[in-house]
């Protein structure tokens, strides 16, 4: 059984250690590329909080296609280099959004969404996917929380792909 509870009286450093630590056990059975996949978004989305949307765009070698998530429905497909999301896939580099409106090609799947945070899945260089998190919250995800979802992002790309 999963205790979220476990997470709220935590700071926010062992709060994130211990969800790396859960995603690891969460996501090395021998279930399928999905499962762990939405249960990686599930964890994520509960431990991070205040999102309105959190979840994966993967590659399927024309486009990146709605993978696994929490949230509203959302755009089905996007264009490599396009919106937050294709330009963080195409140039393989976090991208850390403060304020989307301010975002030339932001895509709005969701209007409430004001800061997003996209991080790519790179495995043996290749750039497979991104792990995409929106909120309605300006300013929402500090660099301590990069640096841990990067993290997150890497035990993905060991233990999914
Ligand atoms: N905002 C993203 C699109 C995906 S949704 O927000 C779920 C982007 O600009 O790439």
């Amino acid at each position: 059984m999963f205790d979220i509870n476990k997470f709220s009286s935590m700071d926010t450093k062992d709060k994130y250690d211990l969800m790396l630590h859960y995603l690891k056990s969460l996501i090395t059975g021998n279930e399928s590329k999905i499962t762990k996949l939405a249960n990686a978004s599930a964890l994520i989305n509960a431990v991070v909080g205040r999102m309105n949307w959190c979840g994966f765009y993967l590659d399927n070698r024309s486009f990146l296609e709605l993978g696994p998530f929490q949230g509203l429905p959302a755009c089905t497909r996007i264009e490599y280099n396009r919106g937050v999301c294709g330009k963080a896939f195409t140039t393989k580099k976090s991208l850390k959004i403060d304020n989307v409106h301010a975002f030339e090609d932001h895509i709005a799947c969701d209007s409430r969404t004001n800061s997003e945070l996209v991080i790519p899945i790179i495995k043996d260089c290749v750039c497979l996917g991104v792990l995409d998190m929106d909120s309605e919250d300006p300013a929402r995800f500090t660099d301590l929380e990069l640096e841990y979802l990067e993290k997150a992002v890497e035990i993905i790309s060991d233990c999914i792909f």
